[in-house]
């Protein structure tokens, strides 16, 4: 069975980096939720780089029936040695605006699918190969963020869990880094986001390539966890230094700021 570099959310902004980085050296499958842009993707990165399979499954991270068709074609293609677990379902506001459909789906993508496939992947894999997993989280897995909680709060428990499980898994050949950027600009939304933080939201933003750079090194090392910057590392050494009150009431005060500036 041959190896495969398995990246969800391959079609988004930080997963078309992981690809591009990638994709250099590994055979990849790519995962998403829109069959045309994946095969679109999947096109273009052949072409790219010829000597690479490149496959691809559309899977709803979010849709229990899907994840186990995606595991299903894995298993008739190759082996996954690589996987990253770049999709996101990446919302802001206040909690009592979200309807009820969003706040599972925020859960469902960012919490239930990406365990769910973790675990799958892990079981489904070659004992005698390495497993790399990248799981990209967030800065925000280190404070409560007001007008962002939903969000936030399930990439905490992202990031909480993949360290755990890295401890759980380390003498099983299986290595898990999880990556905490701060604004990554991706989106239209994200760009605005980051425009309205002013000098903060342009000191802490990481262009995707080089999160994926670092995230890659990182996981080449072995590393725990990679926080992107020097200065979000400094934020996040001082998120433990202070209350969890007096960080929530910074961080929702800066955030709701933002949000003002973009009639959100
Ligand atoms: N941008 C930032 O400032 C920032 C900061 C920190 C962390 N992050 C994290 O970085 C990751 C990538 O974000 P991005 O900025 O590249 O955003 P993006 O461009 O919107 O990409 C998100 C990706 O996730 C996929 N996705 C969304 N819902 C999905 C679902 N239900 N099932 C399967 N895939 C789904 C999307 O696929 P489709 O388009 O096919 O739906 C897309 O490929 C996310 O985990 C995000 O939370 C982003």
């Amino acid at each position: 069975m041959e190896n495969y570099t398995l990246i969800t959310g391959a079609t988004g902004g930080l997963g078309r980096a992981f690809v591009d980085l990638l994709g250099q050296t590994s055979n990849l499958i790519l995962t998403g939720t829109s069959e045309a842009k994946l095969k679109a993707l999947a096109s273009e990165v052949s072409e790219k780089y010829n000597s690479i399979k490149v496959l691809y499954k559309a899977c709803d991270m979010s849709i229990e029936e899907d994840r186990k068709n995606l595991i299903d074609f894995i298993k008739q293609n190759g082996n996954v040695n690589y996987l990253v677990n770049n999709a996101g379902y990446i919302a802001e506001g206040d909690f009592l605006k979200h309807d009820d459909e969003e706040i599972l789906k925020i859960i469902r993508v960012n919490c239930e699918g990406t365990i769910d496939i973790t675990q799958k992947i892990i079981k489904a894999r070659n004992v005698n190969e390495a497993l790399n997993i990248i799981t990209v989280a967030s800065l925000a897995a280190y404070y409560p963020m007001p007008h962002m909680a939903i969000y936030a709060s399930t990439k905490a428990m992202l990031k909480n869990f993949m360290i755990a499980l890295a401890i759980e898994l380390k003498d099983q050949n299986v290595f898990i880094t999880t990556v905490c950027p701060s604004g990554i600009p991706t989106t239209e939304a994200m760009k605005d986001a980051i425009k309205a933080q002013g000098k903060a939201g342009k000191m802490t933003m990481c262009s995707p390539e080089k999160v994926a750079m670092l995230a890659v090194k990182g996981a080449n090392k072995h590393k725990l966890v990679v926080v992107p910057k020097a200065v979000n590392k400094f934020v996040k050494g001082i998120s433990k230094l202070i209350s969890e009150k007096s960080l929530a009431n910074i961080v929702g005060k800066i955030w709701k700021k933002s949000q003002s500036k973009r009639n959100f």
